[in-house]
């Protein structure tokens, strides 16, 4: 018997993301788990005060929960580069600024990494990361965390998915996240490859919290 909590029927996505919100929906939807977004409910965001990526995803699937007295489903996810320390990190899509212009965050990154000198594929690893929690309203939570790892390719390649995918190489393949289907990027075995950061954290989830 598992000590972890199941979540059954029907959840909260504390996002205002469509992007996430869609990747989400196809993640949960064969579990049959219904889900209505944060933004479909007016939920306002909360501030993202956190230093850590499951801090943050907790902080969002907390309050979204507090706020509809249902159990919520929260990530928090970014792009880790190894040359700078680590940036953006949590704070990816800031980097995009109010108006989330993705080429502005990715022409930042590609500057900074020439300004290091970092050429090689080696000299650019990078990683996405993704924390996910399910927050119920009695405070119980149930946390799980994925990582992908690759590389910073320049220029940016593909119009698929969203945010830094056009710049993420993951290893040991040779389209980057922007030029995969979503099949491809987070499809969930055994259709898909389960090789995204997301994909890989909702495997533990999955496993953890849902039944097929
Ligand atoms: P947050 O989790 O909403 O705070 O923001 C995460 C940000 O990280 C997104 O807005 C994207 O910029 C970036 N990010 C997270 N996951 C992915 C991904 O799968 N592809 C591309 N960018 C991502």
């Amino acid at each position: 018997m598992s000590s972890h909590r199941q979540l059954t029927g029907s959840v909260v996505i504390a996002t205002h993301n469509p992007g996430k919100l869609a990747e989400m929906r196809e993640l949960l939807s064969p579990y049959g788990i219904a889900a209505q977004s944060a933004s479909e409910l007016n939920l306002a965001e909360p501030e993202e005060t956190g230093t850590t990526f499951a801090a943050n995803a907790r902080i969002k699937a907390t309050a979204a929960s507090n706020a509809t007295e249902r159990a919520a489903f929260a990530d928090d996810s970014g792009l880790v580069v190894e040359a700078l320390a680590g940036e953006p990190g949590i704070y990816s899509a800031r980097w995009a600024g109010p108006d989330k212009d993705f080429r502005f965050a990715m022409n930042r990154i590609q500057t900074l990494l020439v300004e290091k000198g970092a050429a090689s594929p080696d000299q650019r690893r990078a990683h996405f990361i993704a924390a996910l929690c399910i927050a119920w309203p009695d405070g119980h939570v149930e946390e799980f965390e994925g990582r992908v790892d690759g590389h910073i390719v320049w220029p940016p390649r593909g119009e698929a998915g969203f945010g830094y995918d056009p710049l993420f190489l993951p290893d040991g393949h040779e389209r980057t996240f922007g030029e995969m289907t979503a099949l491809e990027k987070h499809g969930l075995p055994p259709l898909g490859l389960g090789l995204s950061h997301r994909a890989r954290a909702f495997v533990k989830l999955a496993t953890a919290c849902l039944k097929p």
